[in-house]
C-alpha cells in the first residue's frame, strides 16, 4: 500500500495542454474516483500514473518514490481497464498467473495468491476455464483477480465495469467495494456511473478541462458543489437551474415566482439586493407537502414514473426542471402544478461567475 501524490501534473500532445497542473495528495489505503465530461484527462492522468504515458511536467510519487522516471512495471501499480483483453488461449488460472510468472514468483506462492483471490471474487470454480467460456461479468472479475494477485501499491481502474449490463454492474461493484475494505490497497477509479462515484468513494475528483475543479467526500461534493459545473455533475437526474434576480429581499425568478431571502440556509440570506443568480434546485428537494412554505407555478411537461419515484419536468419561465416525487404523483401532462419547495434546501450561484454563493 502507498500514498500517491501529484504535483503540478502536465501533459501536452504538441501545443494541446491537456492536463493543465493537477495537485492531488492520495492517501495510503484511500479510495479516489475521478470523474468528469468525456476528454477532460481522466483516462491520460490515469496513464501517466501508471507509466504509460510520458508527463510533459510536474512530478508522480508513489509512496516515498519520484517514479516519474520508472517503467510501469517497476511502479508496483496493477491497471484494470473497460476492455479487460485477456488471453483468450490460456484458462483463467493461466491469465490469473501470468504476471507472476514473469516477475519469478515461485509456483507455489503463485498457485496460493491465485485461489485466495478468486475466491474472494467469487470464481474459484472457473479457473480451468477459457475467457470465450465465461460470461462478461466474470471476465472482468478474472481481469480484477488478475490485478490482485500482484499484489500492487496501488490500483487504477479505468471504466471497468461499463462493460457490464446494469445488474452485474452492480454486483462488481459492491464486489469491488468489499474487496477494498477487506485489502485496504490505495485505489485511483474512473467512472461515469454516478452510482459508482457516489458509494464506492472516499473522496470524488472532479474534473473539467484537465483542471480539477473539486475534491471532497461524496456528501460534500453532492450537498456543496463550489460551482454550477460541479452541481450539474454530480446527481442523476441533474440539479436544476434558474435564473433569478434578488429584488426586495426575496429571489425573483422570470416567471414572477418569488422566495423571499429569509428562507434560504443562514449565509444565503445576506445576498446583496440587483444581484444575478443562478438558483440551483436538487430534483428531490421539490416537495408535494399540502402546505409548503414555499411554492412554485410549475406547467406539466412530461411524466415518467420509474416505480420508486415519478420524475415530473416542468417549466418556470420558461426553463425546464425535474423533481423527483412519489410514485403514485401523476400529474397531468400541460397542467399547472404547484410544487413545493425546502428553500433551506436552494443552493446559490453567482450568474457571472458560477461560483457558489454561501
Ligand atoms: N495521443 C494523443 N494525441 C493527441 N490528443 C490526445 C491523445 N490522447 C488523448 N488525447 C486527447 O486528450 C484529451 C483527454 O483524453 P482522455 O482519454 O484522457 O479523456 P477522458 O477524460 O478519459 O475521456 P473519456 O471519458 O471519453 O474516456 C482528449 O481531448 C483526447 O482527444
Ligand atoms: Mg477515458
Amino acid at each position: 500500500m502507498a500514498s500517491v501524490s501529484l504535483r503540478k501534473l502536465e501533459k501536452s500532445y504538441g501545443a494541446l495542454r491537456i492536463v493543465k497542473g493537477i495537485d492531488l495528495e492520495i492517501q495510503d489505503g484511500e479510495f479516489v474516483v475521478f470523474v468528469g465530461p468525456s476528454g477532460c484527462g481522466k483516462s491520460t492522468t490515469l496513464r501517466m500514473i501508471a507509466g504509460l504515458e510520458t508527463i510533459s511536467d510536474g512530478e508522480i510519487r508513489i509512496g516515498e518514490r519520484a517514479v516519474n522516471k520508472l517503467a510501469p512495471r517497476e511502479r508496483d501499480i496493477a491497471m484494470v481497464f473497460q476492455d479487460y483483453a485477456l488471453y483468450p488461449h490460456k484458462t483463467v488460472r493461466e491469465n490469473m498467473g501470468f504476471s507472476l510468472k514473469v516477475r519469478g514468483v515461485s509456483m507455489k506462492d503463485a498457485e496460493s495468491r491465485i485461489t485466495e483471490a478468486a475466491e474472494m471474487l467469487g470464481i474459484g470454480h472457473l479457473l480451468d476455464r477459457r475467457p470465450g467460456q465465461l460470461s462478461g461479468g466474470q471476465r472482468q472479475r478474472v481481469a480484477m483477480g488478475r490485478a490482485i494477485v500482484r499484489r500492487p501499491q496501488v490500483f487504477l481502474f479505468d471504466e471497468p465495469l461499463s462493460n457490464l449490463d446494469a445488474k452485474l454492474r452492480g454486483q462488481v461493484r459492491t464486489e469491488i467495494k468489499r474487496l477494498h475494505q477487506q485489502i485496504g490497497t490505495t485505489i485511483i477509479y474512473v467512472t461515469h456511473d454516478q452510482v459508482e462515484a457516489m458509494t464506492l468513494a472516499d473522496r470524488i475528483v472532479i474534473l473539467r478541462g484537465g483542471d480539477i475543479e473539486q475534491v471532497g467526500t461524496p456528501d460534500e461534493v453532492y450537498n456543496h458543489p463550489q460551482s454550477v459545473f460541479v452541481g450539474g455533475f454530480v446527481g442523476s437526474p441533474a440539479m436544476n437551474f434558474a435564473k433569478a434576480k434578488v429584488q426586495d429581499g426575496a429571489l425573483a425568478f422570470a416567471n414572477g415566482d418569488r422566495i423571499p431571502l429569509s428562507a434560504l440556509a443562514a449565509g444565503k440570506q445576506r445576498v446583496e439586493d440587483g444581484r444575478e443568480v443562478i438558483v440551483g434546485i436538487r430534483p428531490e428537494h421539490f416537495v408535494t407537502l399540502a402546505d409548503p412554505v414555499m411554492t412554485l407555478t410549475a406547467k406539466v411537461q412530461v411524466v415518467e414514473p420509474l416505480g420508486s419515484d415519478t420524475l415530473v419536468h416542468f417549466s418556470i419561465g420558461g426553463e425546464t426542471l425535474t423533481a423527483r416525487m412519489p410514485p403514485e404523483m401523476r400529474p397531468e401532462v400541460g397542467a399547472d402544478l404547484h410544487l413545493g419547495l425546502d428553500p433551506t434546501k436552494v443552493h446559490l450561484f453567482d450568474a457571472a461567475t458560477e461560483r457558489v454563493i454561501a
